[in-house]
């Protein structure tokens, strides 16, 4: 179990259990949150090694702490899969502008992370930009928008983890990743519980609005509950396999 300190604090990146302070709100919601994350990309990285389900993990909205790529890299060397890349599109530059609809928490320009703290971070683990990961630099409207997953050599997602916050940043990355999506793909939502968990608002409304347009092309199975914030799904084909029609 790691306990990460936040970007800037004295010693970051550190790993030390004992750190744990239960008596000191910060440090226990940091611990509580990391220890549910690490369970939640343990199940994950190991439901796609074990149902062989290719492709990459992509991850949209990696700044603030790199917490969640860090869980990434540490289970994407522990449960391997041939040829599997992990892929952090960022603006690297915090949130774009924020609406007035926006939970109140998320700023215009927070959560900043530069893409060679990025880099720094990772590098306390031995990783290497090229080798280890890659970095998609920019906001999704320029990113994202008017582009194909084959223009970064992406033909095939198996986790899919969404951290933007913003309902206006997830919906270019729901269109995005459509064509990569297959069977067995985990996607993954941070903040589907903020905002009151409330359908209209935040990724719940993006999600909702996506899955209009998409109809029928695959079913979304609920999958795992992370921490207070979180919820995942396994995508499914629309129709079931033949050996289960039989069943009616
Ligand atoms: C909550 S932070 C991500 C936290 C990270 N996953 C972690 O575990 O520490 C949200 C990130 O989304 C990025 N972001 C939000 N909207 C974006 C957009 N439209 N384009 C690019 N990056 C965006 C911000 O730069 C920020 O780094």
């Amino acid at each position: 179990m790691f306990y990460y300190r936040k970007i800037g604090e004295k010693n970051f990146p550190f790993t030390d259990l004992h750190a744990h302070d239960p008596h000191n709100a910060k440090v226990h919601r940091e611990y509580e949150l990391q220890r549910r994350m690490d369970d939640f990309y343990y199940k994950a990285f190991s439901l796609i090694r074990y149902n062989r389900v290719p492709g990459d993990y992509l991850e949209f909205g990696c700044g603030s702490t790199i917490r969640s790529f860090r869980f990434a890299l540490k289970y994407s060397r522990l449960e391997p899969f041939e040829n599997r890349r992990l892929f952090a599109f960022d603006s690297f530059a915090g949130l774009p502008e924020v609406s007035s609809s926006d939970h109140e928490q998320w700023k215009t320009g927070s959560m900043a992370v530069s893409v060679d703290q990025f880099r720094e971070v990772l590098g306390h683990y031995d990783a290497k930009e090229g080798r280890d990961f890659h970095t998609v630099q920019g906001f999704f409207d320029k990113t994202l928008v008017g582009h194909k997953p084959e223009e970064y050599g992406l033909n095939a997602a198996a986790f899919v983890h969404v951290d933007c916050d913003l309902y206006s940043s997830t919906v270019p990355v729901l269109e995005f990743i459509t064509p990569l999506l297959q069977p067995g793909t985990v996607l993954s939502f941070d903040d589907w519980y903020c905002e009151n968990a409330d359908p209209r608002r935040g990724e719940q409304r993006a999600f909702n609005e996506w899955r209009k347009k998409s109809g029928k092309k695959f079913r979304l199975d609920p999958y795992h509950q992370f921490g207070w914030h979180g919820m995942s799904f396994i995508v499914n084909p629309a129709s079931p396999p033949s050996f289960l029609k039989s069943f009616g």
